[in-house]
C-alpha cells in the first residue's frame, strides 16, 4: 500500500529544468548532469508487493516498485535509460506513445528481447509534452498482470500550474484465494474478452487510496489504464473536473464530463477543483450481477479525497494555447478486426484477416496523412493501439466519437467502427495491435511501415 500522503520530492542537484512534484509513486532520479540530458536506471525484477494489508502477491516491479517509478523529462532533452533485466525471462520496454526511433520502442521484431541478466541502453530525444507510460512488449499479458508498468511525463516549457499533480493508474488484477495469479489464458473469457480482474488496483493498492487537500485547491491528474483488458468508467463525486488533456498532451479546448471512459492503453489529464469541502470520490463504474440476477453498473470508490474547509479564493489555471494537426487526409485505408480459429481449432484474433502477421499492415510515405477505417466485426471490443505516430478520432456525432486531441490508442466497440486521421510523420517499423493484451498474444498484431 503506497504511502498515500507523501509527495515525492523531484528537486535535482544539477541545472536544469525542474518539474513539479508528482503524487503516485517514486520518481526516477537523473544521474547525469547535464542539462540537456536524463539519464536514470530501470531494473526489472521479481518482488512480493503488499497490495492491501495481509494480501502479498509475487509481482515483477520496475526498481521495486509497484506501480514503476515516474520518468519524467522536458520537450527537447535526451533521455537514457539504464535497462537491466533481473526477471527470469527475456523482455523488452516499450515507452507507450511517445513518437522516438523505432529501434528504441522495445519492439521485440526490431530488438531482440533482452535476456535475463542483460542489459540494453535506451536512448532517444522526447518530443511531445504529455503523459506516457511504459511497459513491456514480450509476453505482454503476463509481464504487464504481474506489474511493469510506469508514468513517462514529457514536460513542456510553458506547463500550467497546478496546487499539485497526481499520477493515478487505474487498473485490475485477477487474484485466487491463495493470493497467486492463475495461469494465463486458460479460460474461455479470457480468450474472447481478455483478462479481467476481480479486484481493482489503483497505484498498487486494493484499498481505497486517500488523501487530503484543501477547498480551492486545482490538480493534474494524469490518469492510465494499464489494465490488461477492462475499459474503464470513471466518475467523480463532490468536486468538479474537466478533461484537460489526451494521448498526445493537452487540448486545444478542454471538456467537461460526466464520465470519463478510459480504455486499456489511453490517457487522460483532467483538471480536479476542489470546489467545496467534504468527501470527494472518485468512482469506477463496473458491471456486476446483482442478487436477483441482473447485471447492474455499481459505483466502486477508487480514491478518496478529504477536503479541508479553506477561504482561499477559488482561482483559474491559465492553460497554454495548443493547436492540432490540420492536414487533410491523401488517402484512404480500412482495418479489420474479426476472430477466427487456426488449423488447430484454436481462437485466434486477425488484422485484416491474419493473425501474427509478418507482413506490414501497409507501406505509407513519410508525412502521408491517411483516414483509416476501424471495422470490428465481432462483439468483443478493441482498444487500437498505434506506436510512434499519432492519429485524432473522426467526431461523427455518435458520443464516444467526441475524443478531441491526439490519441495513440482508441476503442473500438463490439460490431461497430470508427475513424481515425493518422499522421505518419515519423519513419520506421511501427506496432499496430489491440491493447486487450490477451487478443494482441492470439494475433492481433501486425505493423505498419512509414517510410
Ligand atoms: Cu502499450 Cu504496443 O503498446
Ligand atoms: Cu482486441
Amino acid at each position: 500500500v503506497i504511502d498515500t500522503d507523501a509527495g515525492t520530492d523531484t528537486s535535482v542537484e544539477h541545472e536544469g529544468p525542474t518539474f513539479p512534484e508528482v503524487w503516485g509513486a517514486p520518481v526516477l532520479e537523473d544521474e547525469n548532469p547535464a542539462t540537456d540530458i536524463v539519464e536514470v536506471t530501470l531494473r526489472a525484477e521479481e518482488k512480493t508487493v503488499t497490495l492491501a494489508d495481509g494480501l502479498d502477491v509475487d509481482m515483477y516491479t520496475y526498481n521495486g516498485s509497484f506501480p514503476g517509478p515516474i520518468l519524467q523529462a522536458q520537450v527537447g532533452q535526451t533521455v537514457i535509460v539504464h535497462f537491466e533485466n533481473a526477471l527470469p525471462e527475456e523482455t523488452t520496454v516499450h515507452w507507450h506513445g511517445l513518437r522516438i526511433p523505432d529501434e528504441m520502442d522495445g519492439n521485440p521484431r526490431i530488438q531482440n528481447p533482452v535476456q535475463p541478466g542483460e542489459s540494453f541502453t535506451y536512448e532517444f530525444v522526447v518530443e511531445d509534452a504529455a503523459s506516457y507510460w511504459y511497459h513491456p512488449h514480450v509476453r505482454e499479458n503476463e509481464q504487464i498482470e504481474k506489474g511493469l508498468y510506469g508514468l513517462f511525463i514529457v514536460h513542456g516549457e510553458d506547463e500550467p500550474e497546478f496546487d499539485r499533480e497526481r499520477f493515478l493508474t487505474i487498473d485490475d488484477i485477477l487474484i485466487d484465494q491463495n493470493g497467486d495469479l492463475p495461469p494465463f489464458l486458460q479460460s474461455h473469457p479470457e480468450i474472447m474478452h481478455g483478462r479481467s480482474g476481480n479486484a481493482l488496483l489503483n497505484n498498487g493498492s486494493l484499498d481505497v487510496v486517500s488523501f487530503s487537500v484543501d477547498q480551492n485547491d486545482v490538480e493534474r491528474w494524469r490518469l492510465v489504464n494499464p489494465a490488461n483488458a477492462r475499459t474503464m468508467k470513471l466518475e467523480l463525486e463532490g468536486a468538479s473536473w474537466r478533461v484537460i488533456g489526451t494521448d498526445g498532451g493537452l487540448l486545444p479546448e478542454p471538456y467537461e464530463t460526466d464520465r470519463i471512459v478510459l480504455p486499456v492503453g489511453q490517457r487522460f489529464d483532467v483538471e480536479v477543483v476542489y470546489d467545496q469541502p467534504g468527501t470527494v470520490t472518485l468512482n469506477s463504474m463496473v458491471l456486476v450481477r446483482n442478487d436477483a440476477g441482473e447485471i447492474v453498473e455499481e459505483a466502486f470508490p477508487i480514491y478518496e479525497a478529504e477536503v479541508a474547509a479553506s477561504d482561499a479564493e477559488p482561482r483559474t489555471v491559465e492553460l497554454p494555447e495548443v493547436t492540432l494537426p490540420t492536414a487533410e487526409p491523401t488517402r484512404s485505408e480500412t482495418i479489420e478486426f474479426d476472430v477466427g480459429q487456426d488449423t488447430f481449432g484454436n481462437t485466434v484474433w486477425m488484422l485484416n484477416g491474419k493473425a501474427h502477421s509478418n507482413d506490414p499492415l501497409f507501406t505509407f510515405g513519410y508525412g502521408e496523412v491517411v483516414r483509416i477505417k476501424l471495422r470490428n466485426n465481432a462483439g468483443p471490443e478493441h482498444p487500437f493501439h498505434l506506436h510512434g505516430n499519432f492519429f485524432t478520432v473522426v467526431n461523427d456525432g455518435r458520443a464516444w466519437t467526441n475524443q478531441p486531441g491526439l490519441k495513440d490508442t482508441v476503442l473500438v466497440p463490439g460490431m461497430d467502427e470508427v475513424e481515425i486521421i493518422a499522421y505518419f510523420d515519423n519513419p520506421g517499423q511501427w506496432m499496430a495491435h489491440c491493447h486487450i493484451l490477451e487478443h494482441a498474444k492470439l494475433g492481433m498484431m501486425s505493423e505498419i511501415i512509414v517510410e
